[in-house]
């Protein structure tokens, strides 16, 4: 973050607009904190808080009713509602405190991605409704293979708007059928021979995004909207009951980001990252003893990419924290800290979360696996929510 400010009326407020081809390490951030509106009375979150939400304030800065963002948010955004967040008895008991699971696993898609993604659709369409889109409908691009394509190919599907997905060339057959099926255009991606280092899926998509597409991302310095309807599962919790501590998984660091920003600075939030890929740890480490407002300048120095990414939770192996900026916000905010996870604590978690009856994969239940160890493990008396965010498939 270079201290750019861009006004909530702005259309497509995508990226910084410092941010170039050769510098990408910029994002910009909703405006979080303050006094917010209150809930409003309906079961879909993206009604109930639409006047927290920034593709809302946007919206109404451009002359859109509130009755107009209600019918869209229940037009585009159908089918969310609060998902279950309970106590569970067998994960309390077993880790002697009160442990709480938030069950993202029947959400839009599967997983909690979709909240994400639907903000940046709502901008899309109120733009278009208003006449103020900068230019005519582009396609949408997501580099992913995942959760995350499985939630924009649904998302995308509702509203007929098309969709490119880059994968790469070792993606799962059985993802790539049920992206085709939704009507995505699925394009698988080798490593080219002059390709700079990276995930070639994610340079192809950067290519779709420079020749027009919109960026349909779950990553805020892709598309900081994203960053905008993510906090909906915060808001969710924090509405639920009084928590002492929430312990979420980490890969890009959207998750863990919003989550944050919704649940407030009265929660500590600690951020789980496994053994196997841990640049946010890394840079925590490495920005210990530095003034917090000069983190973001040294952007290139401390966040890195991870070398050799691996886990069983394969939707945590982002080589970088790409929203690093923002969990290191709601860690500072809330007095927690990045938690490394042994593998074999990982495959733990994901045992003892089956006994709960959810059916959650490696990547959704990582999170659990921060309270197994001694760094994480709750107190007698704590109050401790964990996010199971993703189905099994
Ligand atoms: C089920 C699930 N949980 C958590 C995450 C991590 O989210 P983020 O990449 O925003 O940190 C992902 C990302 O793919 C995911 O699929
Ligand atoms: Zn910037």
């Amino acid at each position: 973050m270079c201290a750019t400010t861009v006004d909530v009326a702005v259309p497509w407020p995508f990226t910084c607009p410092r941010s170039t081809a050769d510098d990408r390490r910029h994002v910009l951030h909703p405006l979080t904190g303050g006094d917010q509106p209150a809930r409003g009375d309906d079961p879909n979150p993206f009604v109930a808080y639409g006047q927290r939400l920034a593709w809302w304030a946007f919206a109404r800065a451009n002359g859109m009713t509130d009755a107009a963002c209600t019918a869209l948010a229940h037009d585009v955004a159908g089918g969310f509602a609060v998902t279950p967040f309970a106590p569970d008895a067998t994960l309390s008991a077993e880790l002697g405190a009160d442990v709480w699971v938030k069950d993202e696993t029947g959400n839009v898609g599967g997983s909690h991605k979709g909240r994400h993604l639907v903000g940046i659709l709502l901008h899309l369409l109120a733009a278009e409704a208003l006449r103020v889109a900068p230019g005519p409908r582009r396609p949408l691009a997501i580099a992913s293979c995942g959760n995350a394509a499985i939630a924009a190919a649904t998302l995308a599907a509702r509203v007929d708007w098309p969709l490119e997905v880059y994968v790469p060339d070792w993606a799962d057959a059985g993802v790539r059928t049920v992206l085709t099926s939704l009507g995505a255009s699925v394009t698988a991606c080798p490593r080219l021979p002059n390709d700079p280092p990276g995930d070639p899926a994610v340079l192809r998509c950067r290519e779709a995004v420079d020749a027009g597409a919109v960026p349909f991302s779950v990553q805020g310095p892709e598309n900081a909207l994203c960053l905008d309807g993510g906090r909906t599962i915060g808001w969710e919790m924090a509405d639920a009951t009084e928590l002492d501590r929430v312990v979420v998984q980490v890969g890009g660091g959207a998750f863990a980001t919003c989550t944050g920003w919704g649940l407030g600075s009265r929660v500590r939030l600690d951020a789980v990252q496994t053994e196997g890929c841990a640049p946010l740890a890394r840079a925590w480490a490495a920005a210990a003893g530095l003034d917090p407002r000069t983190t973001a300048t040294r952007w290139a120095e401390l966040m890195t990419p991870w070398a050799d990414p691996h886990s069983v939770a394969d939707g945590i192996l982002d080589d970088e924290t790409y929203d690093w900026l923002g969990v290191f916000d709601v860690l500072r905010d809330g007095g927690g800290r990045p938690i490394v996870v042994p593998e074999d604590v990982v495959v733990r978690a994901g045992e003892l979360a089956a006994s709960t009856g959810i059916r959650a994969s490696a990547t959704g239940t990582a999170g659990l696996a921060g309270l197994l160890v001694p760094d994480g493990a709750p107190r007698p008396v704590e109050r401790v929510a964990v996010v199971f965010s993703g189905v099994a498939r």
